[in-house]
């Protein structure tokens, strides 16, 4: 027998909703949303000239710190950061238990979850200079750790940072640079690879990022609570969309084939969704897919790359911004639409997209943690659940069944 008041509360009454679509589970200063108008402010700063003026580095100090640092304050700040980007030696043997063919994703799950083995000298997270050290670990280590995973990938030897060289360049040399030739940073992919981590900064409460809230309401130490995050953000329906998208665009081919995937798009018998498109909270233009068609015309000239999925994109776009269906539900490109292009341009095989999404989004978690560890109204996640089992019954033995 069970007493509803003591399941639901004395009240009888609390909110049965999945996918948390209207429930706020905190509150917040750092990111605003406002998805019917397609705007999207860090810090009150518009998404769109923090692309276009700003730097990755220092979006990083926004997020973190509240403000735009000034000039002294950025430069010791990237100071900080560079200070940290080395990882323990003995992690770069970490890497050689996983197989050679393993989804880089996954190597960053690890990984980033190993670090706690590491640094316990910033794992007491009630002390705010501990957290702040853990932070720009995370910050600057997330680079390294990513690039790691790419050579081992590749049977390459792994390339220690070069902290003359910006964050952003010194990841390119990581990833794509070998010991015996100097690699020199197009400044170009640079630019596009830092605006492409500023647009991936942070989100408010998406998946992943509510994941670490979640993970550390209970107390869990930093890099734990991020490699929640970064599985989380793993999955196609979040981080993973990028790498969907272009597998989807290079399936379509040709602007021709187009058609038939808009029709299974729209068809309530088929799963096929168009990915890159939709998105839980824009239901207009998401800005960040704005800046993101602009970079990837950018990068495919500089780098002189024909790549006929980006015709493919533009028309497929096209084409649903003038389909009753994509109007209706109120489908636009979103984030992940135009970046594999872009990724792909430069270099990257698309089992490196994700991680570089979780790269940057690493700044958004870890603002996002430092705050709601400041917050005092927060207490552990425990959401409630509607019951729908079976009311109490007796065992029955093994042999009476
Ligand atoms: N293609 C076709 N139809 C779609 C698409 C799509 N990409 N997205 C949503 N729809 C339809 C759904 O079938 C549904 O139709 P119905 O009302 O007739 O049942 C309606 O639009 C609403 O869809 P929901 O899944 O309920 O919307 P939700 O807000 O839960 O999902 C999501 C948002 C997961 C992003 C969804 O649009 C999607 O799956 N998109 C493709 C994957 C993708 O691009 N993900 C990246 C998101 S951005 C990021 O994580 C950085």
């Amino acid at each position: 027998v069970i007493d509803i008041r003591k399941l639901y509360g004395e009240t009888g009454a609390f909110t049965y909703d999945p996918g948390f679509t209207s429930t706020a589970s905190c509150e917040s200063k750092i990111t605003y949303i406002d998805g019917d108008e397609g705007v999207l402010l860090h810090r009150g700063y518009p998404i769109g000239q923090l692309a276009e003026q700003s730097s990755f580095m220092e979006v990083a100090y926004l997020l973190l710190r509240g403000e735009l640092p000034s000039k002294t304050e950025l430069d010791s700040f990237i100071h900080t950061i560079t200070r940290h980007t080395m990882v323990h030696e003995q992690l770069a043997m970490f890497y050689r238990g996983f197989r050679r063919d393993a989804h880089p994703m996954a190597i960053m799950c690890g990984v980033v979850g190993a670090l706690s083995a590491f640094y316990h000298d910033s794992t007491d997270i009630d002390d705010p200079v501990q957290r702040m050290i853990a932070s720009h670990r995370l910050i600057a280590k997330m680079p390294t750790i990513a690039a790691m995973a790419y050579k081992y990938s590749v049977g390459q030897p792994f390339l220690y940072p070069d902290n003359s060289l910006s964050y952003t360049g010194n990841f390119l040399r990581m990833t794509f640079g070998v010991p015996a030739e100097e690699y020199v940073v197009d400044p170009v992919v640079e630019k596009a690879m830092d605006r492409i981590f500023i647009l991936h900064a942070d989100h408010e409460q998406n998946a992943s990022t509510s994941t670490v809230r979640l993970a550390s309401s209970s107390g869990a130490n930093p890099f734990a609570c991020i490699a929640a995050g970064i599985a989380c953000l793993w999955g196609p329906a979040h981080g993973g969309a990028n790498e969907a998208a272009l597998n989807m665009l290079r399936e379509i081919g040709t602007p021709d084939r187009i058609p038939e995937y808009v029709a299974r798009a729209k068809d309530k018998d088929d799963p096929f969704r168009l990915m890159g498109f939709g998105h839980r909270v824009y239901k207009n233009y998401d800005p960040r897919a704005t800046v993101m068609q602009k970079t990837a015309a950018e990068v495919l000239e500089k780098l002189g790359v024909k790549d006929p999925v980006f015709d493919v994109a533009r028309e497929l776009e096209h084409m649903a911004l003038n389909d009753p269906y994509f109007i209706d539900k109120k489908l636009y490109p979103n984030v992940d639409f135009y970046s594999g292009i872009i990724l792909s341009a430069i270099g990257f095989p698309t089992t490196m997209f994700t991680v570089l999404f979780a790269l940057a989004r690493t700044v958004g978690w870890v603002a996002q943690w430092n705050e709601m560890i400041e917050d005092p109204a927060q207490k552990i996640g425990r959401p409630r659940q509607l019951y729908t089992g079976h009311t109490q019954r007796d065992y029955v033995p093994v042999d009476k069944r």
